[in-house]
This record gives C-alpha cells, sequence and structure tokens, in this order.
C-alpha cells in the first residue's frame, strides 16, 4: 500500500524586503500561514518502496510540470538518499492542485512532503532539526511547509519560526492564470526600487501584521496584467494583497456575505480566473 501526505499552499501575509544581499538573495521578514484544510489547494504525494525511484505527476496542475532531476520531489529525495546513505527506491506519484508560478509555494510543499515521507516510509533517524537543514538547502520557502501553521520567516525565509494562529478574514484568492518566475520578479526591484528599509517587525502574538508585499510593484512590472486582476479585486470590494511573487492574489473581505458576493461576480465576469474562498 502507498502511502500518502498532503502538501498545502501558502498565504504570504506580510513580506518586507529588508535588503539585497553580497549572495544575490534578499532578505525578508515574512509572515506566512500554512493552508491545511483547503482540499482543492492541496497536492498529494504518494509513496510506495518499489525496485528504483520513479515519478508520475497527475492532477489538474500537472500538465507541463516536468518529473525528471530537475522537479523538487526528486531533488529532495536525493537529499534524503544522501543523508540515509543509501538508496530510498520508490514509487512516487505527485498530484498537482495547486497551481505553480502563483506565489502559493506548490513546488516548495512538496518538496517539503517528499521529505516527511521518505522520512516515515523508510522510518530514518532524521531528526525535525536535520529535516530543517535539508529543506533550507531546497529552497528559501521549503522550510515553512515543515512548520505548517503561521510561522515567521526571516533571512532569505528559510529561517523559520512558529506564531500563534492569526485569524483568517474571509478572503478569495485569484489565480488568473498567468506564470510569474520569481527570480525574474526579484531582479526587477532594481528597476522599480528597493523599499525602505524597515525596522523589524514586532507585534503582540495573534496580532494581525500589516497588509503588505514589497514584491508588488516588482512583479507588475514584470507582468503587467497583475494589474487588472488586483483593479478587479478592488472593483468588488475587496482588499487586495499579491500572492508572494505572483501570479496570484488574496482578498480580505469585511464579512463572508460580501466576500460570496464577489466570488459570484468573478466566475461569471472573468471565468477564464481560477477562484477559492479561503
Ligand atoms: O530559494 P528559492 O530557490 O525559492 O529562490 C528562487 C529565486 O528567488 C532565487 O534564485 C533568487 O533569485 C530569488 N530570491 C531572492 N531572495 C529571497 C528568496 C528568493 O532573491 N529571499
Amino acid at each position: 500500500m502507498p502511502r500518502a501526505i498532503q502538501a498545502p499552499a501558502k498565504l504570504n501575509r506580510f513580506l518586507a524586503v529588508l535588503g539585497r544581499r553580497a549572495d544575490g538573495f534578499h532578505d525578508l521578514e515574512l509572515v506566512t500561514t500554512v493552508l491545511s484544510g483547503v482540499a482543492e489547494l492541496e497536492d498529494t504525494l504518494e509513496a510506495a518502496p518499489a525496485s528504483d525511484l520513479s515519478l508520475t505527476i497527475e492532477g489538474p496542475f500537472g500538465e507541463g510540470l516536468v518529473a525528471d532531476e530537475s522537479n523538487l520531489v526528486i531533488r529532495a529525495w536525493h537529499l534524503l538518499e544522501a543523508e540515509a546513505g543509501r538508496a530510498l527506491p520508490a514509487k512516487l506519484r505527485l498530484v498537482k492542485r495547486i497551481p505553480h508560478g502563483a506565489g502559493l509555494g506548490g513546488g516548495s510543499s512538496d518538496a517539503a512532503a517528499a521529505l516527511r515521507l521518505g522520512r516515515q516510509v523508510f522510518d530514518l533517524k532524521v531528526d525535525d532539526a536535520r529535516l530543517l537543514a535539508l529543506a533550507a538547502r531546497l529552497g528559501s520557502d521549503v522550510p515553512l511547509f515543515l512548520l505548517g501553521g503561521t510561522v515567521l520567516g526571516l533571512g532569505r525565509g528559510e529561517r523559520v519560526m512558529p506564531l500563534r494562529p492569526i485569524p483568517m478574514e474571509p478572503m478569495l484568492l485569484v489565480h488568473p492564470g498567468l506564470h510569474v518566475g520569481t527570480p525574474s520578479v526579484y531582479r526587477a526591484l532594481s528597476q522599480v526600487g528597493y523599499p525602505l528599509p524597515e525596522p523589524c517587525l514586532s507585534l503582540a502574538e495573534g496580532a494581525p501584521p500589516p497588509w503588505r508585499n514589497d514584491l508588488t510593484g516588482a512583479a507588475i512590472w514584470v507582468c503587467p496584467p497583475l494589474a487588472e486582476v488586483r483593479a478587479a479585486l478592488l472593483d468588488a470590494g475587496g482588499d487586495p494583497l499579491l500572492c508572494g511573487s505572483g501570479s496570484a492574489w488574496v482578498a480580505r473581505f469585511t464579512d463572508s456575505s460580501a466576500r460570496d458576493g464577489a466570488m459570484e461576480a468573478f466566475t461569471s465576469r472573468h471565468p477564464e480566473w481560477r477562484v477559492w474562498r479561503i
């Protein structure tokens, strides 16, 4: 019997760019919530021991993804093999429900799921601290998925600390079907100007952070149609925030009936956009 694990999407609720580092990455301060429990926005990763390692990708957002050595699931598996000091042959099956290039952390979440699932299936003696270190090598956003819940991210995002849950307002998540590459958005920061460095976030535990994403200007510079999505969300009475480096937007509403009304309007006016209630 294969074992399965869910790989949820994430929602950045605060993203401050504090500056560019000598290694080319950017120092960030992030507050991120892992959206576990939103079934339509969770990938599923299955693993069954086999004679060699293979990966198949399916699901509504599986098209166009390659299951080769560049895939984060395979890279995570190889890191775990190096850590274990032996091959971990398995038949992996990934069902993609999280759109990619959307700023929802789908690939990073899959990588974190692969680390956890590989450890489980092969009963590896790799502790959580070591798993976090492996996750940080795979990508800046991978460690936060190992923690889950609401997380403070520092450094390039990989230094993670759990936060108390921050209440979620009624929200809509909109994916306009555009694909925005994260590196190009970070590069564009130098075109649109770096946000002024701000003092570190110091909030009471559980208080909602400012609704801010410093990558917004750069993402719109890279992909101008993103501005149309923001305008449509504003028109619908929402308070939009870009998800990570885009292309998805989340918008918060004062109450759930305003949110549900906006959902109906979007579904009829923009049938090409995917909309989720959060
Ligand atoms: O760490 P990850 O592989 O997800 O990062 C993808 C790209 O995004 C990096 O190669 C870099 O260009 C950019 N990035 C950055 N600063 C960060 C995180 C990512 O410049 N804190």
